[in-house]
């Protein structure tokens, strides 16, 4: 078994990379409008009423056409994954990882064309829906290689006389939901923790992005995955997701999106329906309101820099992105007008186009949850540049900058989720850090500073799942840094980390007398 290693991002500036995407894209482009099936117990359904997939660059053209699941449907599908887990949990381990691989290589093969996919369906520019694409692989070879390392359990003791073993067992079925944002990568690597680990799942995905999950599915099959393990039932998320969050029979929730939702599932899930003889699990991976913190002894320019990438990566439309900038006063002025120049030269535009910087934003509610962020910024802060927006033919916001934030403003607490940056001034290190941890979420950050103390002190002291120094805040790889956040972020499972597979696992003590 080759070392895991994460998969490299595309080099875009080679020739031969450029034409290999665009053939991606003229593929894409050959099966958009198409017809997509529910998936449950292997057979493929369709139904009447359709989850309709645009492209938010340009809303006249149809993505695909997603068959939905209603209540009746996702209740076959809980009886197919019932059935089905009575067979998977007693495939070896070693088959299931070998499905994953398997799954990995297909993909890998037809990279570019899930990434064009994700440029069409999520809005993605080309290097963002690539490292999308890289993280859905990175998670399938990983997590197949962890299970490797759990299948014989854990070492105990045992006294003379005695064999005791500690073995992990899967859990049973459970309910993947997943995001729009990393519609590949987290929709595909909440998926297989859960298969790999012997479980079987339903998977709902946002109904935003169905087709890459459609897609997705296709290729787990092809890979070997026997029927009934993954059931793709895409559907509202207040019908199909309330119901099975309820059902009595599912055994766990992976779920990540909003605080708003994870924070409803996690108190349904606590209640034990008739019928139900265990108490569910839940995974909950949830929103960011993220930092970067600027000490005065720093390199401005990559201060600046990782200011910029992280607020306006894939527009400001990541867990992990840098909402707040929280600079110490001595270098305020010269990080926030470096960081303003730097976002005027950012372009946006249609994301097929690979010179455009920023693509779009996810569909029409997230263009006017942002503007009216942007009007309550108004308010609240200077607006540096930025602020408009133009929903006629795609949802495009220009990259965004307010400046001179309190700490307790909105713009500084509220997750916008879009490419809006709040720059908040601090009187030194120490303030910095104490405004960076007022928040309630405590996701991502990181630090930009040249004295070793500082740094020591941030790192015992800035509360975040994963904080980063001299660099910016986004772009976490699975297996290096594994990824999850405190306190309203979420359950911090650690995706992509060592202990991640155990949450789909409960473990089992034997001790025989000898
Ligand atoms: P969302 O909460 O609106 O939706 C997430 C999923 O939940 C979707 O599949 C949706 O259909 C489903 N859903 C909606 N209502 C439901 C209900 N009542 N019961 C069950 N499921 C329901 O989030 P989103 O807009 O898709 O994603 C953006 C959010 O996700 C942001 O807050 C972002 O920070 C967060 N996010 C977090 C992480 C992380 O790892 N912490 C990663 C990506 C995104
Ligand atoms: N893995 C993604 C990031 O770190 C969420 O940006």
């Amino acid at each position: 078994m080759i070392t895991y290693k994460h998969e490299p991002f595309t080099d875009f500036s080679k020739e031969e990379n450029k034409q290999a995407f665009k053939a991606g894209l003229d593929l894409v482009e050959s099966y958009l409008g198409k017809d997509y099936p529910l998936v449950i117990g292997g057979e493929k359904i369709t139904t009447d009423e359709k989850i309709v997939s645009i492209n938010p660059a340009n809303k006249e053209e149809i993505v695909g056409r997603v068959s939905k699941a209603d209540r009746e449907l996702a209740q076959q599908a809980m009886d197919s994954a019932l059935a089905a887990f009575e067979s998977w949990k007693k495939v070896k381990p070693e088959i299931r990882a070998d499905v994953l691989f398997k799954a990995a290589a297909i993909i890998r093969r037809r990279k570019h064309e899930f990434s064009a996919l994700l440029v069409k369906e999520a809005g993605k520019p080309w290097n963002e829906a690539d490292a999308d694409t890289a993280e859905g692989i990175d998670f399938l070879e990983y997590y197949g290689r962890q299970m490797l390392e759990l299948k014989d359990g854990k070492k105990v003791e045992s006294r003379p006389g005695e064999y005791n073993r500690y073995d992990y067992i899967p859990l049973g079925v459970g309910v993947i939901i997943s995001p729009w944002n990393f519609a590949f990568a987290i929709m595909a690597g909440t998926t297989v923790a859960a298969i790999v680990s012997g479980n079987t799942v339903l998977l709902k995905p946002a109904s935003t992005t169905p087709v890459i999950a459609a897609k997705f599915v296709e290729v787990m099959e092809e890979a070997g995955l026997p029927k009934g393990v993954l059931n793709y039932i895409p559907g509202s998320g207040s019908e199909v997701g309330d119901f099975l969050v309820d059902h009595p029979k599912t055994r766990f929730i992976s779920f990540t999106g909003s605080r708003e939702v994870g924070t409803r599932i996690y108190e349904r899930a606590a209640i034990v329906n008739e019928g139900q003889i265990w108490l569910k699990r839940v995974i909950a991976e949830m929103g960011g309101k993220d930092t970067i913190v600027v000490d005065k002894e720093a390199d401005l320019e990559l201060a600046a820099q990782s200011i910029v990438r992280s607020a306006f990566g894939f527009s400001g439309q990541k867990c992990s992105a840098c909402s707040r900038a929280v600079i110490v006063e001595d270098v305020y002025d010269e990080v926030l007008n470096r960081a303003v120049e730097l976002t005027k030269e950012l372009t946006i535009g249609d994301p097929a186009d690979q010179n455009n910087f920023m693509g779009p934003v996810n569909d029409q509610n997230a263009f006017d949850k942002i503007m009216k962020y942007i009007e309550i910024g108004k308010g609240e802060g200077e607006l540096m540049i930025g602020g408009e927006g133009d929903d006629s033919k795609g949802y495009f916001i220009k990259p965004t900058i307010f400046a001179g934030l309190a700490p307790e403003a909105r713009l500084m607490q509220e997750e916008i989720f879009g490419p809006v940056v709040a720059f908040a001034k601090a009187k030194d290190f120490t303030e910095a850090l104490e405004i960076a941890n007022n928040t309630e979420y405590g996701l991502t950050g990181a630090v930009i500073t040249n004295n070793r103390m500082n740094m020591e002190k941030a790192r015992e002291e800035f509360h975040v799942g994963n904080l980063y120094f001299n660099r910016g805040c986004t772009g976490a790889i699975v297996g290096y840094q594994p990824f999850g956040g405190f306190n309203m972020s979420g359950t911090d499972s650690k995706a992509g980390g060592p202990d991640y597979l155990l949450l789909h696992m409960q473990a089992k003590t034997t001790s025989e007398m000898l």
